[in-house]
């Protein structure tokens, strides 16, 4: 874990009227850019909430230069998730809980030129796809019941974060970890300890009066909290 910890504002907190206004907000030069732009497609199927799809992904990538990273919470993700590699997207995570063949869907979104991540909700267990996890480059470890912003962070996932984090560290896996629900000043340093490399915020980053800032400061917290481990 050399790297700086990484911050990914969720639009799903963000004013949908105003897309990229909103992630112009969080895209300017030094601490206060994000490292990534977190999108949630929902179906209304897989969860039971209705964001935006393709085209909307497509006009967004146009729009901005920072690195997109694109969560399909969505049934049918072998059908659908290529499409936002081949539009350019940077990172493409399904649901294990979804996917019909995850390990030639991440071969098909690395032929498209993506990274491929896989995640898991709160109550899906990780050493049941351990093996699958050697075909990924993300692990997105759900710590909220996908489908909406705003939720309490559910700590125990921490386990699961661990067990990755010591995973990658012995070189059984390759993955990056991220970790996407209830991340704000509050629960981020917990997190950090437990060793995820990413962090997505959605309502803590677009519900501050200067999402900036609070890009900057979520990601000095989660730095402070990993060397003070
Ligand atoms: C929930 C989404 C999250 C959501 C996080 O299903 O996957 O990305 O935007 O929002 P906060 O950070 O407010 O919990
Ligand atoms: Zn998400």
């Amino acid at each position: 874990m050399a790297h700086q910890p990484l911050i990914a504002p969720s639009i799903l907190s963000a004013d949908f009227a105003r897309l990229g206004e909103e992630i112009a907000a969080v895209a300017g030069e030094g601490e206060t850019r994000a490292d990534w732009i977190h999108v949630d497609v929902m179906d209304g199927h897989f969860v039971p909430n209705l964001t935006l799809g393709l085209p909307v992904v497509q006009s967004l990538l146009k729009s901005t230069d920072v690195p997109m990273d694109c969560h399909l919470m969505i049934e049918d993700p072998d059908r659908w998730a290529p499409g936002y590699a081949e539009a350019g997207a940077h990172n493409v995570t399904v649901h294990v809980e979804a996917a019909h063949d995850p390990v030639m869907l991440a071969k098909n979104l690395r032929a498209a030129g993506a990274k491929a991540g896989l995640s898991i909700k709160p109550g899906t267990p990780l050493e049941d796809h351990l093996d699958t996890l050697k075909h990924y480059d993300t692990l997105l470890v759900m710590s909220v019941e996908p489908g909406f912003g705003g939720q309490s962070f559910i700590p125990s996932v921490l386990d699961k974060v661990r067990t990755a984090r010591g995973l990658v560290d012995t070189g059984h896996l390759t993955v990056l970890v991220e970790i996407d629900g209830g991340i704000n000043a509050d629960t981020i340093e917990q997190a950090a300890e437990a060793g995820v490399d990413c962090f997505v915020a959605g309502s803590a980053v677009y519900g501050a009066a200067d999402p900036g800032a609070a890009v900057a400061a979520l990601r000095a917290s989660a730095a402070k909290a990993r060397e003070a481990h």
